[in-house]
């Protein structure tokens, strides 16, 4: 399974200055922890990391801090996440038929999430790692803030990644949704847009994305107690 890595973003609701992914959680680059979690997946045989080429010296840095065995390339990262996963399916080994998309900075989640992503795609075409929300949410007037209404919450996931597609496919609905000017978060939604199928196959709690500073002392919460756990 081929495995593509948006790692592009400038990280500013974080509010640091440099990309998020190379921030330190707990002793190693956010990067690092979504890298050794590809590496221990059974599924994973390349990968590749899209980024901007600023931070590529970083980014090979890292690499060889957690010898990877697995074949590694580097990926010119774009303006927006669609045009950094547009730029990832271009540079997918021809033979690459299925592929699984995971952001760098949700790193916490576990080779287990990647390989039962890996193995749901054996058997569909789109996917999405996705958890049931635990709030209720609101739809709102966004210059009034008034409420619109409640969508009832047992139809309502939150979607995470690993997200996977055929890749004629999404490459397809890339291809459209540039044509036509859509702009969206996440690439089930071009699927969705193509009126192609996506199912949901159960995420993570822990699998958060690291986007905040809260995020960061949150997953550095988690990862301790995983850590601490794992000992005998
Ligand atoms: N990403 C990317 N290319 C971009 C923007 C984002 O590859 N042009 C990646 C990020 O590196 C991240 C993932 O997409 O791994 C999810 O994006 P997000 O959490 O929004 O990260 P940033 O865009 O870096 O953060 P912010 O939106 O706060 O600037
Ligand atoms: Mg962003």
């Amino acid at each position: 399974m081929y495995l593509l890595i948006p790692a592009a973003g400038m990280g500013r609701r974080m509010g640091s200055d440099r990309n998020k992914l190379l921030l330190t959680l707990l002793e190693k680059p956010l990067l690092a922890w979504t890298l050794l979690a590809a590496e221990a997946s059974r599924h994973i045989q390349w990968i590749g990391i899209v980024g901007q080429p600023e931070d590529w010296p970083d980014f090979k840095e890292i690499i060889a801090s957690v010898s990877l065995t697995k074949p590694v390339e580097l990926i010119q990262g774009g303006s927006t996440r669609q045009e950094s996963v547009y730029n990832g399916l271009q540079a997918l080994p021809p033979e690459a038929d299925r592929v699984l998309i995971h952001d760098g900075a949700r790193c916490l989640a576990t080779p287990e999430l990647l390989d039962r992503c890996a193995e749901a795609l054996l058997e569909c075409s789109g996917l999405i790692a996705a958890i049931p929300v635990k709030d209720t949410i609101k739809v709102v007037e966004p210059q009034t803030h008034w409420i619109n209404s409640t969508p009832e919450r047992q139809f309502l996931w939150a979607a995470q990644t690993p997200q996977g597609f055929d890749v004629a496919q999404l490459k397809q609905c890339h291809e459209t949704g540039r044509s036509q000017g859509w702009e969206v978060t996440d690439d089930a939604a071009l699927f969705e847009k193509c009126n192609l199928p996506v199912r949901i196959v159960p995420g993570e709690e822990t699998n958060l994305k690291v986007t905040t500073p809260v995020d960061l002392a949150i997953a550095e919460f988690i990862l301790r107690q995983r850590l601490s756990s794992s000992i005998p």
